[in-house]
């Protein structure tokens, strides 16, 4: 059978960096994020008997073999679960550019699990397709809920998903993305949650997260988007202090990077209420209210180096759709 799902990137205000437990992909901590409506991955997956082996592609980008890998250990997993062997064929594209910090892995690999488990003929509730997604990418398990979504750390693969804490018109903000480099990144993010306890600060890091889960809940309950923004900011700083101090060192900044950051801080003391968050990557999230658009493109057109600004509004979580890739 033949099956194809869309699913969005996320971006999270309370980041998941590090894992206590790497071969199930648990999270150190819960996280928070919300679903972008205008970065997305389409998927169509088929699982046919006139396929002699699993065939692989994503649209405009070769895959290398540890990427390939990874799609179809993805594949065994749904496989194993459908009981059944027959190979597939997939084909995927995003309507961004992968692998540079814009969670290409989390819109991946949400689209290539509710694909592929409709085109296995297994029917999923969303919390078991949430588990499944997480077992290829962490992060894709907040891209199958709406809205701004949860993902509780778990302390087994069972209790480990995402679940939907508001929906996406709760709050009404915008997320401006700034994107500054097209170009794949050196270290994965898979690869980086592995450098966290080399990091000095990993560990106050930790520390000081319930109770900063505690105070963004509560921001988003009563639509405190001054509070959710400071909280978004100061979280992304601190996941990028541990990872420029873990051994070896990530820096994901570019020049570019820190020119938003400091433009954003001195937007915000004109009066212009925006923040900042950032991914494993170089580009830069913008928080902000939707009348305040207009000032902060145009003010970001000003700065040098931006190769492109996309605005995402939340949205709602992975879904099926009918139109197919092949
Ligand atoms: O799911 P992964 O392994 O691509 O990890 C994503 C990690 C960050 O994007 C840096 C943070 C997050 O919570 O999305």
């Amino acid at each position: 059978m033949k099956a194809t799902a869309k699913a969005p990137a996320n971006i999270a205000s309370i980041k998941y960096w590090g894992r206590k437990d790497e071969k199930l992909r648990l999270p150190a901590n819960d996280s928070i994020s919300m679903n972008l409506s205008e970065v997305f991955t389409i998927t169509t997956v088929e699982f046919s008997e006139s396929y002699k082996k699993d065939e692989v592609k994503l649209v405009g980008k070769k895959l290398d073999r540890k990427e390939e890998k990874r799609i179809i250990d993805h594949l065994d997993r749904v496989r194993n679960l459908a009981k059944i062997k027959t190979f597939a064929k997939v084909v995927t594209k995003n309507n961004f550019p992968t692998g540079t910090g814009i969670a290409s892995s989390a819109s991946g690999f949400a689209a290539l699990t509710v694909a592929a488990v409709k085109a296995s003929g297994l029917e999923f509730s969303e919390r078991q397709l949430s588990i499944l997604a997480r077992q290829g990418s962490g992060s894709a398990c907040r891209s199958i809920p709406d809205g701004f979504v949860e993902w509780k750390s778990g302390s087994s693969s069972d209790s480990s998903y995402a679940h939907t804490l508001f929906p996406p018109d709760w709050l009404n903000i915008v997320d401006i993305l700034a994107v500054v480099e097209k170009k794949t990144k050196k270290i994965s993010s898979s690869e980086g949650h592995a450098l966290t306890e080399s990091s000095p600060f990993y560990g106050v890091r930790i520390s000081g997260m319930k109770d900063k889960l505690k105070k963004i809940k509560q921001a988003l309950t009563n639509k405190d988007f001054k509070t959710f923004g400071e909280i978004s900011e100061a979280e992304a700083v601190n996941m990028h202090a541990v990872m420029m101090t873990s051994c070896p060192p990530l820096y994901y900044w570019t020049p570019e990077t820190l020119k938003i950051i400091l433009s954003v801080i001195e937007w915000r003391e004109e009066g212009l209420p925006v923040y900042f968050t950032i991914d494993a990557g170089p580009n830069v999230h913008l928080l902000a209210l939707p009348e305040e658009i207009d000032k902060i493109v145009q003010r970001l057109k000003r700065i040098e180096g931006i190769k492109g600004i996309i605005i995402n509004k939340p949205t709602e979580g992975a879904k099926t759709i009918s139109t197919h890739l092949f």
